[in-house]
């Protein structure tokens, strides 16, 4: 696992994925909420401004909200286009579907076309408060597959200011990619930002590979990436570290 401490961690995500894209990456694997908000803004400027096309690309979901259509202002599947994938010319985008009451089947068909749309080049991951990825909350299976999961209050709390600030609006079910799942993908790329994700981030990178910390599992597959400013980063105990092996990394190795 690499860790890059940067003041512009937008601007490194941007360079992992414009990299593989530019290296013929034909899946993306894409989060929602803020942590991603300033790449997608650096990718879409980067297709408007340097001719980065996605082209041929296809593009899968993490998670989405039980309930909430698609059409919903605060649905994955919106929240994905409005930000991202309307704004560049990215071929089919993929989310879970939170309206089919059979969730089980749901889940299971969204893991078999994952599956076979994938796998997935480069998978953006933010992380929870209290150590989630995707929306796997602590006591997931490190192994797990898609599947419906039920928020921890916390995190529907987290969650509150895109509803309006009113808790009963969030819901209380999602369905999320595994950590199996996630960890398919050849590159799992997170970014977190900001002192409120300090602890989650010492817990994930520097703690037990344990369910307690789902984001832990980056520890695991041999391509993961921690992008974090300097706030987020704060509570690691080998930051100077981070920061010597980023320096000081071999040039071919920059990708
Ligand atoms: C969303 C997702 C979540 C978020 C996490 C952090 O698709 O997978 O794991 O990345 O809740 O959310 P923000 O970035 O809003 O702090």
């Amino acid at each position: 696992m690499e860790v890059v401490i940067t003041d512009h961690p937008e601007q490194v995500m941007a360079d992992i994925i414009a990299g593989a894209v530019t290296d013929g990456a034909t899946t993306l694997g894409l989060a929602t909420g803020s942590s991603p908000l300033p790449t997608y803004r650096e990718l879409i400027r980067r297709h408007r401004e340097d001719g980065l096309s996605f082209a041929g690309v296809k593009a899968v979901l993490l998670d989405e909200y039980v309930g909430l259509p698609p059409t919903h202002p605060e649905s994955y599947a919106r929240f994905i286009r409005e930000n991202f994938t309307d704004h560049v010319d990215i071929g089919d985008v993929y989310s879970p579907d939170g309206m089919d009451p059979d969730y089980r089947a749901a889940a299971l068909n969204y893991d078999a076309l994952i599956k076979e749309v994938g796998p997935v080049d480069v998978q953006i991951l933010g992380i929870g408060s209290n150590g989630h990825i995707g929306f796997n909350e602590p006591s997931s299976a490190l192994t797990s597959r898609t599947r419906i999961k039920t928020l921890t209050e916390k995190t529907r709390q987290d969650n509150a200011r895109f509803f309006d600030d009113d808790l009963d609006q969030v819901p209380m079910h999602v369905i999320t990619q595994g950590l199996g799942t996630i960890c398919e993908a050849r590159h799992l790329a997170l970014v977190a930002t900001g002192e409120g994700k300090a602890d989650a981030i010492a817990v994930a990178v520097e703690g037990p590979l344990s369910a307690a910390c789902p984001a832990s599992i980056l520890q695991w597959p041999p391509h993961a990436t921690v992008v974090v400013d300097p706030a987020a980063a704060s509570k690691l105990r080998d930051y100077d570290y981070y920061r010597y092996v980023y320096e000081n990394k071999p040039e071919n190795q920059r990708s």
